[in-house]
């Protein structure tokens, strides 16, 4: 079902959980494995801590356990998701080997007790995990119920910076390879600025704390060497694997608001399924719309086919500063929100909840208090409604709608000396998805320089670094008739972090018709008022028009007078500019007004007060229409077909019950 040359396939949509029987007597097992099968369980990963049970001391295999557990899901016709078992290294390869633990910042070490204990350089510890890969895969590698590998685990969520000797060297040998020469470095990191300039290789370390702050090429660079550095340490893994196992491989990424180390443009590819963990974040103003940013972004990563959620939560996390459990139906309608935006598989961390350790206050599907849970019957409801959707996996989500993201922009626009720290580069994308979230429409997440010629619309927030010929892949569609809004301080470096000049928005700037001269930031709190009666937040830009129309001033606030937001036509489209950051509101409202000059329509009329989510997956017989009601009043939503959940018939007009998620199969393709 996945676009793989090792695709992976499964009867439906697969519904499982990490399982960690290491952490209960066997007697629990079968208990498990019933519950698992009551819940219509089908996937279950298992051994990603394995280590220091598989290989107790160096070199001494037992493998007991896993035999008699595999053995049992199998027995079960549970499929397994095989973890190799390195995420965290044993006690005994830290103690023998110091020098593998990760370093941070600071230069200080980070040590061996909590997890993935390593660092991403380390040669002793990339040996020493390959090689277990290596056993697990020669055990277990044609092991029927072996339905994926399971590399590590989310690589890079607590080491991905590591800023010791090893990584340094590693980090040059990176370099030499990316510049050839010290010239093309210097120049490169603009080294010319702080007597910085290197006259050696050796001279190069990672980017450690420094009295001032430091240069901001190197910190980029660094960025992209890490999450090298670690995809190289997949492959390693993943070598291992493909050379023993016909069985497809992956691992879990992090696609969430607060993990950017990572650019997993770079990462795809070498998937054989995208996976990916997500988990609800009660910091965030809108968690339910940064979830399906999150899907969306993943599904951008499988390019538009099929992925898998790998990891979700039931309840409440550990790991926030105050973690809330979800309301009535919250497990339902996270779930199938994935789902809906193109997830084939929903699994959640973790099956049952820990009673020791760190995660003991984590949600599981089976929780403290045992089955007799709301949480328990939801997970079982929603094994049920897995079930009916079988048919909907492998048919693909619907977008006339593009967002262009990029880990590159992230880490540039986070940099330690910048224009104001009150915004980062997440806040503007996810208000710009937000708006069109709240409308309905559907967006698919595409990297700079992605094609867009299926698009009618498409959004650019804050894509602070852009290379030329990224640039000219919009500019050239937006003349062939596109529309497209960039916003403020988007273009403003080059991939050397080096300043655009003549104007900023660099390579955009004739496209959109203006010249911006200074950066005028806003203070947090402070609103700013716009002529056509928005208000906006943070932001605005001394400007001029030279080709633009001016939508809307500035009245008040440091760039009074000064466009706020411009049109200008470029071709036969549209390039709109936006140089503040509208309320929640007149964003919406901007965007709906694009999107109704550019032809884009939400997948169904909807009408209801509260908050909802609209998303067709296409297939070749039929399309899907997932309605998700998030408000507590009944939806109403105009379609025709066959409720997959209740097996109603619709006719022109599908009800959806406050909280409620429905599914219709429209016959005719639409
Ligand atoms: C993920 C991780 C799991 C578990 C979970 C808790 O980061 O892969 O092992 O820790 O978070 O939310």
């Amino acid at each position: 079902m996945f676009g793989s040359a090792r695709p992976f396939e499964h009867d439906g949509i697969a519904f499982g959980c990490d399982y960690n029987p290491e952490q209960w007597a066997p007697d629990v097992w079968d208990e498990d494995i019933a519950l698992m099968i009551e819940a219509g369980v089908d996937l279950v990963a298992i051994n990603i801590f394995g280590w220091a049970h598989l290989e107790p001391r160096e070199g001494e295999y037992d493998f007991q356990a896993l035999d008699d557990i595999i053995g049992r899901l199998d027995a079960a016709g549970i499929r397994v998701n095989l973890g190799t078992g390195t995420a965290s290294p044993p006690a005994w390869l830290v103690r023998a080997h110091p020098e593998i633990l990760p370093m941070a910042e600071d230069g200080t070490r980070r040590y061996f007790g909590g997890r993935q204990s390593w660092c991403p350089s380390s040669p002793v510890f990339r040996e020493a995990a390959v090689r277990l890969a290596a056993a697990v895969a020669d055990r277990y590698g044609d092991h029927p119920a072996v339905a994926l590998w399971h590399v590590s685990n989310e690589i890079g969520c607590h080491n991905a910076l590591c800023y010791c000797d090893e990584s340094a060297a590693s980090f040059r040998r990176w370099l030499r390879e990316k510049y050839g020469d010290l010239d093309a470095l210097n120049r490169a990191w603009g080294t010319a600025f702080w007597s910085q300039a290197y006259s050696a290789w050796d001279e190069i370390g990672t980017p450690r704390l420094t009295p001032a702050t430091r240069n901001p090429g190197q910190m980029l660079d660094f960025h992209r060497f890490s999450s090298d550095e670690l995809l190289s340490y997949y492959r390693a893994e993943a070598d291992a694997l493909r050379s023993r196992s016909a069985v497809p491989v992956t691992t879990n990424f992090m696609v969430t608001a607060h993990i950017d180390d990572m650019d997993y443009w770079s990462w795809a590819d070498d998937m054989d399924v995208v996976a990916n963990d997500h988990y609800l974040d009660g910091r965030l103003d809108d968690p339910e719309a940064e979830l399906a940013f999150a899907a969306d972004l993943t599904r951008g990563l499988a390019s538009g086919g099929p992925w898998i959620l790998m990891e979700h939560s039931t309840g409440a996390v550990n790991w926030q500063p105050l973690n809330k459990p979800k309301s009535a139906g919250g497990i339902l309608r996270n779930s199938l929100t994935h789902v809906a935006r193109g997830a084939d598989g929903v699994c959640f961390f973790q099956w049952r909840a820990s009673v020791q350790g760190s995660e003991k206050f984590h949600s599981a599907m089976l929780p403290h208090a045992g089955t007799d849970t709301a949480v328990w019957r939801e997970v079982v409801q929603l094994g049920d409604v897995i079930e009916r959707l079988g048919e909907v996996a492998g048919s693909r989500v619907d977008a006339q709608t593009a967002l262009i993201f990029s880990w590159e922009s992230w880490w540039a626009t986070q940099n330690e000396s910048r224009p104001s720290s009150a915004f980062g580069y997440l806040e503007q994308v996810h208000a710009a998805y937000s708006a069109l979230h709240a409308l309905g429409l559907t967006v698919d997440i595409v990297a700079p320089g992605a094609d867009l010629s299926r698009y009618r619309l498409v959004i650019v927030p804050g894509l602070h670094l852009v290379r030329a010929e990224e640039a000219a892949v919009l500019t050239d569609w937006i003349a062939a008739g596109g529309t497209g809004l960039v916003t403020f301080f988007s273009g403003t470096v080059d991939e050397h972090d080096r300043v655009w000049t003549g104007g900023y928005t660099g390579p955009f700037r004739e496209a959109l018709g203006i010249h911006v001269e200074e950066f005028a930031p806003v203070e947090p709190g402070v609103p700013v008022q716009l002529s056509n009666g928005a208000t906006a937040h943070l932001w605005s830009e001394r400007s001029r028009v030279t080709t633009a129309d001016v939508e809307a001033s500035f009245v008040d606030g440091p760039s009074a007078g000064r466009p706020a937001v411009t049109r200008n036509t470029w071709g036969r489209g549209a390039a709109w500019y936006l140089a503040t950051l509208p309320a929640a509101a007149d964003y919406r409202a901007l965007v709906a007004r694009l999107a109704r000059d550019a032809g884009v329509r939400a997948p169904a009329v909807a009408h209801g007060d509260g908050a909802f989510e609209l998303v067709r997956r296409r297939g070749t017989d039929a399309s899907y229409l997932f309605i998700v009601n998030h408000g507590s009043e009944p939806l109403l939503v105009e379609c025709a077909g066959t409720e997959l959940i209740t097996g109603a018939s619709v006719a022109a007009c599908a009800e959806v019950p406050g909280g409620a998620v429905r599914i219709i199969r429209e016959e005719a393709a639409r």
